[in-house]
């Protein structure tokens, strides 16, 4: 259950504009839950966590210890929602450091880079490679550009590409399903009522992260959990989540800073960002979501957070057992000064760090929410996953706006397109 604690933004948010706000986040919430808010056709999130597929499931299990048994490297190619849920889980539940456990999972078409591209290709030489390439439309540039050449890579290396190539895309329509035509790729459908960025919980993420070693069971029930007591209205924490940083961005609080002390939860933060931007950031509307991982950012932009602009609420990402079991131990020449904490756990450094910084950000001027997990296990991070969906459909609804499209995102596409000459 993902608990939060909002009393330190309490003080600078009057009673009564919390009072309503909590007010205009239940009514919204009532609309996601009758499905009569904007966007409704796309709440196909939502309806998985009621009629969860096992059979999916297990099915996506078993083809993940195939390519565990058979693959060195599994290859995502897709960007935004089609690969950042993925990159968040995999990086949040799997080890620190390579231990030769299953293979490597690596990314491309997240970008445009020849570099980086030229130099995955050269890695992947005498390794066995399994490719997945997700793209619900079919049609965006980065992971078509980045599948041709990978296609032509893995022709050219492997007598049995087609088989080591799954596709993970819409039911009929876009370009993965012509080359289906010509080449008989295994194939996951997108929900077409599931947005890219909601579809972490679809073969979109999950093929990657059961192949990364990931319980994914454990991690859609985790998910399942956390929408049935989110389907309340009392002791709703996504509710209060979205009323306190929604009345404070009308407020003037423009960005929203999510901050964890944990490097494992780095892209949860950019998957964050990427739901929150693409979600609110609409009608010149939405606070700005910025990830840092503290306390590595406390000393970069952690002199921003404490004095720059007075624009800032800060939303702390804090596991209660963070996994973490190192004790500092006495030093009898204690040169290095450090015996004071002695006995102490990196964990409970680590928390002094998270109270003192939020403390002294309040005094700043910065109002402060904490998110609590439980832990950092698959059950939990499902939780989270969910719990982050909710609330940015309620905040939507509050904003009045439609969370569930990205109008913003064709713009640059038609400039760029006019500009390469596309027909
Ligand atoms: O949230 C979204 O819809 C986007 O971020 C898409 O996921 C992203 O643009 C990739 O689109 P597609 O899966 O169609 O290639």
């Amino acid at each position: 259950m993902i608990r939060l604690d909002y009393t330190q933004a309490k003080s600078f948010l009057p009673d009564p504009e919390l009072a309503q706000g909590l007010e205009r986040a239940r009514d919204a919430h009532a609309r996601l839950m009758d499905g009569s808010g904007a966007g409704s056709e796309y709440l196909g999130w939502r309806d998985l966590m009621v009629e969860p597929d096992d059979a999916l499931l297990g099915n996506l299990q078993d083809v993940a210890a195939e390519i565990r048994q058979r693959a060195d490297v599994f290859l995502s190619i897709g960007i935004g929602g089609s690969y950042l849920g993925a990159k968040a889980v995999i990086e949040a539940l799997t080890p620190y450091f390579p231990t030769g456990d299953g293979p490597e999972v690596l990314f491309a078409g997240k970008d445009m880079s020849g570099a980086y591209l030229r130099e995955l290709l050269g890695y992947l030489e005498g390794k066995s490679v399994y490719v997945n390439v997700i793209s619900k439309s079919g049609t965006t540039l980065e992971p078509a550009i980045a599948f041709r050449f990978v296609r032509e890579w893995m022709e050219l290396h492997f007598d049995d590409a087609d088989d080591r190539i799954i596709v993970t895309t819409d039911p009929e329509r876009g370009a993965l399903n012509e080359l289906r035509k010509a080449h008989p790729y295994r194939k996951y459908v997108i929900p077409p009522r599931v947005g890219g960025r909601f579809s972490v919980l679809t073969p979109v993420g999950l093929l990657p992260i059961a192949v990364a070693g990931v319980d994914i069971r454990s991690l859609f029930y985790g998910a399942v959990a956390e929408s049935e007591r989110l389907s309340q209205l009392d002791n709703n924490s996504a509710i209060e989540y979205a009323a306190v940083r929604c009345r404070l961005l009308e407020n003037g609080y423009s960005t929203e800073v999510l901050a964890h002390f944990e490097p494992r939860l780095s892209s949860i933060g950019g998957w964050w960002q990427q739901l929150y931007g693409e979600s609110e950031g609409k009608g010149h509307n939405g606070l700005l979501p910025v990830s840092l991982q503290y306390s590595t950012d406390l000393h970069s932009l952690g002199q921003y957070v404490q004095d720059g602009k007075r624009n800032l609420i800060e939303t702390f990402l804090i596991a209660e057992d963070d996994g973490g079991d190192m004790t500092v131990d006495i030093d009898s020449a204690n040169l290095d000064g450090l015996n004071y904490l002695e006995g102490k756990s990196l964990t409970e450094i680590n928390r002094k760090a998270y109270e003192g910084t939020a403390r002294a950000h309040v005094q700043g001027g910065v109002p402060v929410l904490t998110l609590w997990l439980e832990n950092i296990t698959p059950g939990s991070i499902g939780e989270l996953i969910y719990f982050f969906q909710h609330a940015v459909a309620v905040s939507g609804y509050m904003l009045r706006i439609n969370p569930f499209d990205q109008p913003g995102v064709e713009a640059y596409k038609k400039e760029m397109f006019r500009l390469l000459g596309k027909p």
